[in-house]
């Protein structure tokens, strides 16, 4: 992507210390994106762009607020107006169309619940740029190396902090962020056995037939719990399969590969440590996995009525 505009306007707009901050961030999502699997083409444009208007002025602002239905929460506060107005910016005067780069230089000041890659990187990196400089700022560094998640909860937790000592509360999209993340940390801290009860009774729940969680922990080196069930047709098979790749990607679980998706009778989905096996009924009897790991311990989830 063509940055000759935003770089020029920079170099003749911005003071030496934005300037300083605004490389240092694209530097900074560069890194994660390549780190984290977001393009990092994408993270270093929407770098570029997202401090364009740090600076805005009260009447710009509310240029916005008439011009483009911004909320107007954000009427004379350029701290979280700037990201909105250089996300309207880039769509309207430089034809970015890239509804990810746009949120993410949108959300880059608050957050926002169930961010995207992108915009986990852009503002992460926005806080830890190395010209950045608070108490934390060294711990938050080490995190957003080891845990994106994690790096985007302390620091909105941080960022609550310090506005409370100011008198000031956070923004909602803010809140709404924190409350995510803090859910999404806390889900992929549940153990294994308790992830797969949690498999388990969705498929119970969404009418699978037969659900049984097998503790294979002991027995094999492939996975601790297979989730077994039958669908009553491809299309429910299908259908619970979308189900458990919702439910799991909620509790920070991703899939590592999907087998026999399609058509076979069996849909093998494997989040590494918990492996969740949908059969058709006559497949299910064929393989008949309760017998092959007869001697784990097994629960059959059952919904009371
Ligand atoms: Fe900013
Ligand atoms: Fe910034």
């Amino acid at each position: 992507m063509n940055t000759d505009f935003i770089e020029r306007y920079i170099t003749e707009n911005f003071s030496e210390k934005r300037r300083k901050h605004t490389y240092g961030v694209r530097d900074t999502a560069v890194k994660l994106a390549l780190k984290y699997g977001a393009d990092p083409e994408k993270a270093r444009v929407c770098a570029l762009y997202h401090d364009m208007f740090r600076r805005a002025s009260d009447e710009h602002i509310e240029e916005c607020i008439k011009k483009n239905g911004l909320d107007p929460r954000y009427r004379g506060d350029a701290d979280l107006a700037h990201s909105k107005i250089a996300a309207i910016y880039m769509k309207e005067n430089m034809g970015i169309d890239d509804e990810d780069m746009l949120n993410a230089v949108s959300y880059h000041t608050t957050g926002r619940a169930d961010m995207s890659v992108l915009e986990k990187v852009v503002f992460l990196a926005d806080a830890i740029e190395p010209n950045r400089d608070y108490p934390s700022v060294g711990m938050l560094r080490e995190l957003a190396e080891k845990d994106l998640d994690k790096a985007c909860l302390v620091l909105l937790e941080r960022t609550e902090g310090y506005l409370r000592t100011k008198g000031r509360t956070m923004d909602k999209d803010s809140i709404e962020a924190r409350e995510y993340f803090r859910k999404v940390v806390e889900s992929r801290e549940m153990d294994n056995r308790e992830l797969a009860m949690e498999a388990a009774k969705l498929l119970d729940l969404k009418k699978a037939e037969n659900v049984l969680v097998i503790d294979v922990a002991e027995k094999s080196s492939f996975a601790d719990f297979l989730v077994v069930a039958s669908a009553g047709s491809e299309r429910q098979a299908e259908a619970l399969a979308d189900d458990i790749e919702d439910k799991m990607a909620e509790l920070g679980q991703n899939e590592r590969l999907c087998e026999g998706r399609k058509k076979t009778g069996w849909v093998l989905l494997d989040f590494g440590d918990i492996i969740v096996n949908i059969f058709s009924r006559d497949m299910r009897d064929k393989y008949d996995l309760e017998k092959v790991w007869g001697d784990c311990d097994t629960v059959k989830v059952e919904t009371e009525e």
